[in-house]
């Protein structure tokens, strides 16, 4: 990525969010509703128990491509996954080759499909830390993950990344950013404020746009810290609601 204005001014578009992008989220809550009042009265089991399930009798084991697609298909077939998803997945994996990113950090593990599209990228001396609080979705992506034969160069932890991020002790030079939404800036911010980001590394931020995240999109498109640049994609497992990523490089100028 070129480090000049004219691709700071290109990425300053688009920033708000517009009418598509919160019907997405509208019908993601919908979603949302129907699963917790379905597990609620145990009419089936949680989405999560039951894409495991799929992953443990459909996946080709260590084959990482039959891993995602049983997820993608649970996802486009039975109900909304809050992956990065088939499209923005792709871009994720690019970026991560084009990087030639060594140690990465991933804030948000969910069932693992980010991580997968991450570890099945890295070459003999790269490494992937992710970070994931609920306890759950740890262990469900920790078992999918070795289905898809990738838990060699992969370190889970388990914690709040609030918490997590200060008692890190290396730099990264490729980081993920998909947890909750509120906390993009103010992990960030961390990461920056305890010297863990490379010079040069590459902030990779998901649902921009979905999630109409102003104030991270403020913060990375006017630091002189950053170069940033946005990339519209639709969100994950839609082929209306627009969404998109923001890929930031850490120049680390003031
Ligand atoms: C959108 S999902 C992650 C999806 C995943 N990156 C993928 O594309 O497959 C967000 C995840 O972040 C986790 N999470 C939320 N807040 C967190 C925090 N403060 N620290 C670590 N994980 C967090 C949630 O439990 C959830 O599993």
């Amino acid at each position: 990525m070129k480090n000049n204005q004219s691709e700071r001014k290109k990425s300053s578009m688009p920033l708000r969010i517009n009418r598509k992008s919160f019907l997405g989220v509208l019908s993601i809550i919908s979603q949302e509703l129907i699963e917790a009042i379905s597990t609620k009265f145990k009419i089936k089991k949680p989405k999560e128990e039951e894409v495991l399930s799929d992953v443990r009798l459909k996946a080709e084991i260590n084959n990482p491509n039959s891993v995602l697609s049983v997820i993608d298909n649970y996802a486009y077939k039975k109900t909304f996954l809050m992956n990065i998803g088939d499209e923005k997945g792709l871009l994720l994996e690019n970026a991560i080759s084009e990087s030639k990113a060594k140690n990465i950090l991933e804030l948000g593990v969910y069932l693992g499909y980010s991580t997968i599209r991450i570890l099945k990228n890295l070459n003999e001396n790269s490494k992937l830390t992710s970070i994931e609080s609920n306890n759950k979705f740890a262990e469900i992506s920790s078992e999918i993950i070795s289905i898809a034969g990738l838990s060699d160069k992969h370190n889970l932890i388990i914690g709040r990344s609030s918490e997590i991020i200060p008692n890190l002790n290396e730099k990264f030079d490729f980081i993920f950013i998909d947890h909750w939404k509120d906390l993009y800036l103010k992990d960030l911010k961390s990461l920056e404020e305890n010297d863990l980001i490379e010079r040069n590394a590459w902030i990779f931020a998901d649902n921009v746009i979905l999630f109409n995240l102003e104030d991270y999109l403020d913060y990375v498109r006017s630091s002189p810290k950053y170069t940033s640049k946005f990339i519209p994609a639709k969100r994950e497992y839609s082929k209306s609601h627009p969404d998109g990523v923001e890929i930031s490089i850490f120049t680390n100028e003031v």
